[in-house]
């Protein structure tokens, strides 16, 4: 059987999934190809759906614009999805649409491979978008000693308490030099355009990026000095496609992480 899978989103010129899916593919030995469709409107999506049942899909991927529009096309989704208010996995079975967020299981892995645990620390995590709920739902699961949320803008830190459902302190974002944390974990965009992170918080122990690039993000290139452990969200990006790739073939690919950064950035 030839197993069909594939990627929404827009833009998707650079994006690794394609990679990572091949990897996994060629890993199990399971026949299959992993296509990338880039959606210019959320219109394309019904069509796209359709599509997909047509021709027998396993599963897809939904990325950014979609994550959250793509909800209203599955007949169901995982309440820790729901919760977070992003789908980024589909898995088509009995002609029916199941949506899953597999960041959190990501963003799980990838603290397990860095050996940091959470419990009894003090995580201080910076944003409120999509990337800052899959970090806070973790944190509702694992009930660290605390956690505090700075965002530029107060009504998202706000509403992100709510939806998660997580006892969390909120503080403003130019603050947190006045925090001290264990563990501050960026989930914000800043950065990707090149400008220089705006704040700078005080770990005792780790900071973490949920960005990746080839050598330090800019938010890890504020620690390039420190001895605290800096860790940036490839590997997050690795075990979450696992998990997908898992919910999609019942098969469990362990990934190595250096080879695949090795054959994203040649560097890492
Ligand atoms: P994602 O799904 O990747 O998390 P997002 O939902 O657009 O993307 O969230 C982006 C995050 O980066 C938000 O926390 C945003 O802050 P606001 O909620 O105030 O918009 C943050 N962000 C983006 N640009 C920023 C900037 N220049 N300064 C501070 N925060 C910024």
């Amino acid at each position: 059987m030839y197993v069909n899978l594939g990627l929404i989103g827009d833009p998707l010129g650079h994006t690794l999934s394609p990679m990572l899916h091949t990897y996994f593919l060629n890993m199990t030995g399971i026949n299959g190809g992993y296509t990338c469709y880039e959606a210019k409107s959320a219109e394309e999506l019904p069509s796209l759906i359709d599509l997909f049942h047509k021709y027998f899909f396993v599963g897809v991927n939904v990325t950014v614009p979609y994550k959250t529009e793509i909800m209203r096309y599955c007949d169901y989704v995982d309440s820790s999805a729901e919760r977070i208010g992003a789908v980024n996995t589909l898995c088509f079975r009995n002609n029916k649409v199941f949506g899953y967020n597999t960041d959190v299981y990501g963003f799980e892995r990838m603290l397990a491979d860095a050996q940091i645990s959470v419990k009894n620390k003090k995580v201080l995590i910076l944003g409120a978008g999509g990337a800052a709920r899959a970090v806070a739902e973790y944190m509702r699961n694992m009930c660290p000693a605390k956690t505090i949320i700075a965002n530029r803008s107060e009504y998202r830190a706000k509403d992100l308490v709510s939806s998660i459902g997580i006892d969390a302190e909120i503080v403003a974002l130019e603050s947190v030099d006045k925090i001290s944390c264990d563990i501050v974990i960026n989930t914000t965009s800043v950065g990707l355009q090149g400008e220089p992170f705006p704040v700078y918080a005080y770990p005792l122990e780790a900071a973490i990026d949920i960005q990746y690039k080839s050598g330090y993000t800019p938010f890890l290139s504020l620690y390039e000095k420190s001895l605290i452990k800096k860790i940036d969200g490839f590997s997050m990006l690795v075990w979450q496609a696992q998990r997908a790739f898992n919910l999609w073939t019942g098969t469990k690919p362990i990934p190595n992480i250096s080879k695949l950064a090795n054959i994203a950035f040649g560097d890492k």
